[in-house]
């Protein structure tokens, strides 16, 4: 923690401590945050209040602990929309699925919700709750839909949890989320006037106008690595193929679905300090589009489909030329001798940095949440261990940076 020591010197933090057993560690985090030079004031949900005691809350923060919407008291000393809008951040530590549901959804039925719907700082979540609760698909979608707003989170991380259960759901470490919000009112913005061009997701190729050829990319990565080039202050285009995905906020997205039209985009985007294509883009298209959904006739053998190479969005992007940004970043991903062929890809597509990885099925990678690279540059090959996909993007970009200053 050494290197963030008193980086939050005269900051006001507003945490919100909602229903959940690891509410008990947001009384340490209270202590860490003052550690570094932070004045707390809390906020107790109704179901909070079943975890830990306003007076506990209140004797750590050294200040009042605000529980009640309608407490004519704090009312008359300071209206909530005041109260909500006097700190630097709001903090969800822990945040439930509950507290994230209602969110999402804007309802402001307790003084907590009504003071993180009625702020205008910024607000970061640190989640907490079952596994099973954390990957249902109804709080996942409320996840991304915070965070397609902006609202930042910290974890939750993998780990035993109180219900005996394993998997994503605990707290993050306490330090971990003092460091987010010291990220967070202290942003480090070194790509600030650069402009980033991503591309993400798949492409897709039609046969007929019902009928398309595809592949199994999610676009988790590459989204996740526009959000965190965003994050440190760059400009950023997204130009992304069809996905399941919220559009990363402060970014641009422009949508395709062909790789020639990708490549189109990329170009109009042009110029870029820094290109980096995760994308999945499709080697081939077909070489004949149907105008009409192609008929089957009773005995007819299946059509032979001829393909067409389409063009390579990379190896474009990364030909010398005026427009060629400073650094271009691809992708290999293989499902065999994977350094060795990444090596010889980043060769022949002429790019600077290559992130090799493995995508066989065992792996999880394509649709999964964790990724597992190795970063091959002119100077080397490092193999970063296995993370989730914001942490690979959040080490891109910290390195993209790096490569930029
Ligand atoms: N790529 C691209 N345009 C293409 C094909 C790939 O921009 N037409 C980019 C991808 O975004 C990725 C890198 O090239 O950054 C490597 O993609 P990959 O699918 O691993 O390699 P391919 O070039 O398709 O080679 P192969 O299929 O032989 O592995």
């Amino acid at each position: 923690m050494t290197d963030i020591e008193h980086m939050l010197a005269g900051k006001k933090v507003f945490l919100i401590i909602a229903g959940g057993i690891a509410a008990y560690k947001s009384l340490d985090l209270i202590r860490r945050l003052q550690d570094q030079g932070a004045t707390v004031r809390c906020c107790l949900t109704e179901n909070g209040k079943q975890f830990v005691t306003p007076m506990a809350v209140s004797a750590l923060s050294q200040g009042p602990v605000y529980t009640d919407q309608f407490s004519l008291k704090d009312e008359s000393e300071m209206g909530h929309i005041e109260l909500s809008r006097q700190s630097d951040i709001l903090v969800v530590a822990p945040a439930t699925a509950n507290i994230l549901a209602r969110m999402a959804a804007g309802i402001a039925d307790e003084l907590a919700t009504t003071l993180i719907l009625a702020t205008d700082k910024p607000v970061l979540v640190a989640p907490a709750m079952n596994v099973r609760m954390w990957l249902h698909a109804a709080t996942q979608a409320n996840v991304a839909t915070l965070k397609s707003r902006g609202i930042a989170f910290v974890g939750p991380e993998d780990g035993a949890m109180a219900c005996n259960e394993f998997g994503p759901g605990r707290l993050a470490e306490v330090p971990e989320i003092v460091k987010a919000i010291v990220g967070v009112v202290n942003p480090r913005r070194p790509l600030a006037g650069r402009h980033a061009l991503v591309t993400s997701g798949p492409t897709v190729e039609p046969i007929d106008p019902v009928r398309f050829i595809a592949n199994r990319s999610s676009g988790k990565q590459g989204h996740a690595i526009a959000a965190a080039l965003a994050a440190l202050g760059a400009r950023v285009t997204l130009v992304s193929g069809p996905t399941g995905l919220a559009d990363p906020a402060g970014v641009e997205v422009v949508r395709i679905e062909t790789a020639k039209q990708m490549l189109a985009a990329c170009e109009a985007a042009l110029p870029a300090d820094v290109a980096v294509c995760a994308a999945a883009v499709a080697d081939w298209g077909v070489a004949a589009v149907a105008g009409q959904k192609l008929k089957k006739q009773v005995g007819d053998p299946p059509p032979t489909i001829a393909l067409t190479a389409n063009p390579d969005i990379l190896a474009t992007l990364s030909a010398p030329g005026p427009h060629r940004p400073r650094l271009v970043v691809g992708f290999a991903a293989e499902t065999e001798t994977v350094v060795a062929h990444a090596k010889a890809k980043r060769a022949r597509k002429g790019c600077d940095w290559i992130l090799a990885n493995d995508v066989s099925a065992a792996t999880g990678t394509f649709g999964g949440d964790r990724n597992q690279v190795t970063l091959i540059s002119a100077t080397g090959c490092d193999p970063w261990p296995a993370l989730s996909k914001q942490a690979v993007a959040a080490r891109l970009a910290d390195l993209i940076a790096e490569a930029l200053s």
